[in-house]
Formats: structure tokens, C-alpha cells, sequence
């Protein structure tokens, strides 16, 4: 591709190996969500090639949304989360948060206060990644694609300053 690829010690997730844990989570929520029709909110932009996949496998009446949150820097969380923009209209509805990566769990924590304090009717979330041994705030997915262990991991949706989102597999960021 370019010389940004160099800087990738391996890879982690072949594209097969990543439609192969989409189709899981698929399943997973076709199955409990019958008869509702879930509202998928995307945390951006790390969501982006995950939500377009996932949604492609879901086989029922459903909306999409968008949430914008920033909370690295580079490689490392700031631990400070911000919201960008306009938070979704979610009172009454049965949302499913999609996210890419849980590391601490800040960021889901506290999007999902506040879905829950804007009246959600329930509020679960998909992850695709799961750094489960890096969690300091108590946060579990409801759907989780797979648990990785202390990587940073670039591609598929994940950047590091905002590069590599494009690339269609998920790498080890070969960090100096
Ligand atoms: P948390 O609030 O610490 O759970 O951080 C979660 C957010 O940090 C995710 O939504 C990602 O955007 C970002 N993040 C965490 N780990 C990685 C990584 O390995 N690569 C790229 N982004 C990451
Ligand atoms: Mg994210």
C-alpha cells in the first residue's frame, strides 16, 4: 500500500477472520432482538467499516445513528472524553451501541449514561474488539467480537491520528 504499512509488526485479523466474527455478532442479534427493531448508534469514526458490515448481516426492521466522541492522542487515551456535535434522539428506543474497540471503558461508560439518562427504553452495546485486561472503569459489551490482549492496533476502522482506518485487515501498531 504505502510506507505507513511498514510500521505494522503483524497482522491480527485477516478480512476472512473478520467477516467470519461479523456474521457471529450478527447472529447474536437477529436472534435476541426479534420482533424489535433495535437503533444501531456508530461511535465515530472508529465504527465505520464495522457498522457497514455488521448492519449488511442484520435481517431486521432497524435505523442507524451516529455519536462523534475523541478521546486518543496518538497512541494514548488523554482520559478525557468529548463529545462532537449532535447526540441522537434514542427516548423510547431499544439502542445498540456500535464501538470498535473497548480499552478502559470509559467511553462506553459514558455513552451509555447518557442514552440511559435520554430515556433509551434499553441500551446494549457491540464491540468488535475487546481489551479486556486494559478495563479501569466497570463496562462489559453485551456482543463481543474478540478479546485481544494490550495491543495498539491500527486498521479496519482503528487509526492512530486519524491514519490506517482504511485498510482492510487489523494490524499491530509497532510501538517505539
Ligand atoms: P476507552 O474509552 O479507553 O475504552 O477507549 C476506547 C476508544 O479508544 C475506542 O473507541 C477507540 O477509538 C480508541 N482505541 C482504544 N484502543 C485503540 C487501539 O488499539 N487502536 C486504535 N484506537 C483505539
Ligand atoms: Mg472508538
Amino acid at each position: 500500500m504505502n510506507n505507513l504499512e511498514e510500521n505494522i509488526k503483524c497482522k491480527l485479523l485477516e478480512e476472512k477472520e473478520i467477516d467470519e466474527i461479523i456474521t457471529k455478532l450478527a447472529n447474536e442479534i437477529n436472534n435476541d432482538y426479534k420482533d424489535l427493531e433495535p437503533l444501531f448508534i456508530g461511535v465515530l469514526k472508529g465504527c465505520l467499516p464495522f457498522m457497514s458490515d455488521l448492519i449488511k448481516k442484520i435481517k431486521l426492521p432497524c435505523k442507524l445513528d451516529y455519536i462523534r466522541v475523541k478521546s486518543y492522542s496518538g497512541t494514548k487515551s488523554t482520559g478525557n472524553l468529548e463529545i462532537i456535535g449532535n447526540v441522537p434522539e434514542v427516548e423510547g428506543k431499544d439502542v445498540i451501541i456500535v464501538e470498535d474497540i473497548i480499552d478502559t471503558g470509559k467511553t462506553l461508560l459514558e455513552i451509555k449514561k447518557l442514552f440511559v439518562a435520554k430515556k433509551a427504553k434499553s441500551v446494549k452495546v457491540v464491540t468488535f474488539l475487546d481489551k479486556h485486561e486494559c478495563r479501569k472503569f466497570e463496562m462489559e459489551a453485551d456482543y463481543v467480537g474478540k478479546v485481544i490482549g494490550n495491543h495498539f492496533v491500527v486498521g479496519y476502522g482503528f487509526d492512530l491520528d486519524d491514519y490506517y482506518r482504511n485498510l482492510p485487515y487489523v494490524g499491530i501498531y509497532n510501538q517505539k
